[in-house]
């Protein structure tokens, strides 16, 4: 998934979007609660991980 993701630069300021546009996507479609949180953190963590440029 990373490596698909290769030709697009990803740094921190577009992780960060992309995190916020993913935070909105889970308050319309997921519940609060334990699991929503477990979630994401890996999400959160995982696009950390497709960052490929500094800054
Ligand atoms: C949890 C982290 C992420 C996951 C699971 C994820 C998943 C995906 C998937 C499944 C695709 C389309 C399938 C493919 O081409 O292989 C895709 C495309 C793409 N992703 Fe991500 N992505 C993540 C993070 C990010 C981040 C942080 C960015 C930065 C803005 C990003 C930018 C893009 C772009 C530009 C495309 C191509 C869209 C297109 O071709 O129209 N992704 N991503």
């Amino acid at each position: 998934m990373r490596a698909r993701h290769m030709p697009f630069a990803i740094g921190v300021a577009e992780r960060d979007a992309w995190l916020m546009c993913m935070a909105q996507a889970f308050d319309e479609t997921l519940p609060p609660g334990p699991a929503r949180d477990a979630f994401w953190e890996r999400v959160v963590a995982l696009a950390d991980w497709m960052r490929n440029r500094e800054g």
